[in-house]
């Protein structure tokens, strides 16, 4: 690699992104085109309407990182999109961007899977230090990945049904609150004094699963119990409680994990570890272990296209490509490449 530079594409699901990184951890440039105006009054993501915005946005936000950088493309050395998981027609089109873009000026490329992306995010703040245990919570999944190394990723825990940001945006709606939830629910849990008090769902007592559909019923149930009744509910109290629930399953089991794997860094990633609260009890925990923990800045957690260039220069290190053949992958799982 000449200089080390590489453009990386992002459009899995609702921002049309475009970066450029140098050496796999600086930016040079990270730009994010959201659609959030636009989804918001259907109060999620509307895959037809998401790809139509990335077809409009990509060649302008690609653009937009060349010319933020002050690069031009001869300057690259490789191209890296995100292959998947995700819409499959959002994703089509930041792939044929990036095949036409890497075909165009003969540079390489290679796909990137958008969960490692998310946690080598974190490789653009601070090295990587390995073993590692990242807590992996989106709106798409929640996940516990150990990694023995760069790209080796066995994943010790999951979801069985809703993911954590699916289930912040589900419960925002049931509170009236605007799309997506995520952070208007972290506000609100701030902002209550009481706290309603939901279950926490643990599973078997050796599991690293996790499951929220149950909290989001329990939310549900009590906001209807309370109609019923003629009585107000406070969204505060409701947000605090519900918060309360996510915050304390996903701190205990990562704790337990990080313990038993021994991990000299814990890392959390995806668009819900933008959580002041989760964020805090994180911190306050492996701060009183005595395991280095972080997170990326709010930025670098929700979706954006630097994660994957970070992600992108491992692979390409220990010689993983992709070719012109490439084709969006909705349901791609996350392999180790080494
Ligand atoms: O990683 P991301 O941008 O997109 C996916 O790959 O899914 O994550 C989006 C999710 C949404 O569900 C959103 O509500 C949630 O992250 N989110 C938050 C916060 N900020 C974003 N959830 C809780 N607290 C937040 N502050
Ligand atoms: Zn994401």
């Amino acid at each position: 690699m000449k200089n080390g530079l590489i453009l990386a594409i992002e459009s899995s699901c609702d921002e049309t992104a475009a970066a450029i990184i140098r050496n796999g951890h600086e930016i040079v440039s990270n730009v994010v085109a959201s659609q959030i105006e636009s989804h918001k009054r259907f109060g999620g993501v509307v895959p037809e309407i998401a790809s139509r915005h990335h077809v409009e946005q990509i060649t302008m936000v690609i653009e937009e990182a060349l010319a933020q950088a002050k690069l031009k493309p001869e300057d690259l050395d490789a191209v890296a999109v995100t292959e998947g998981p995700g819409l499959v027609g959002a994703l089509l089109i930041g792939i044929n961007a990036a095949k036409a873009f890497a075909f165009a000026n003969n540079l390489p490329i290679v796909g990137v899977h958008h969960i490692a992306g998310h946690i080598y995010a974190n490789a653009l703040v601070q090295p990587m230090e390995f073993p590692l245990l990242a807590l992996v919570v989106s709106g798409g999944h929640t996940e516990l990945v150990y990694m023995k190394e760069h790209g080796s990723f066995e994943v010790i825990g999951e979801t069985r049904d809703d993911a954590a940001g699916e289930a912040y945006d589900k419960v925002a709606r049931v509170l009236n609150l605007p799309y997506p939830g995520g952070p208007r629910i972290d506000q609100l849990a701030h902002e209550g004094e009481e706290a309603v008090p939901f279950p926490r769902v643990w599973l078997e007592e050796d599991s690293y699963d996790f499951s929220f559909s149950g909290l989001k019923s329990a939310v549900i149930n009590y906001k209807h119990n309370m109609d019923q009744r003629g009585e107000d509910i406070s969204p505060a109290a409701v947000a605090k409680g519900f918060q309360e629930s996510v915050v304390e399953v996903l701190t205990a089991k990562t704790l337990r994990a990080a313990r038993q794997y021994r991990v000299k860094q814990v890392i959390a990633a995806g668009g819900v570890a933008a959580n002041k609260g989760l964020r805090a009890s994180l911190e306050a925990v492996f701060s009183k272990e005595g395991i280095p923990f972080f997170v990326p800045p709010l930025k670098l957690c929700t979706d954006n296209a630097a994660m994957i260039g970070a992600a992108a220069m491992p692979m390409l290190e220990a010689g993983v490509r992709g070719n012109l053949t490439m084709n969006g992958r909705p349901g791609m799982e996350l392999k180790s490449w080494v």
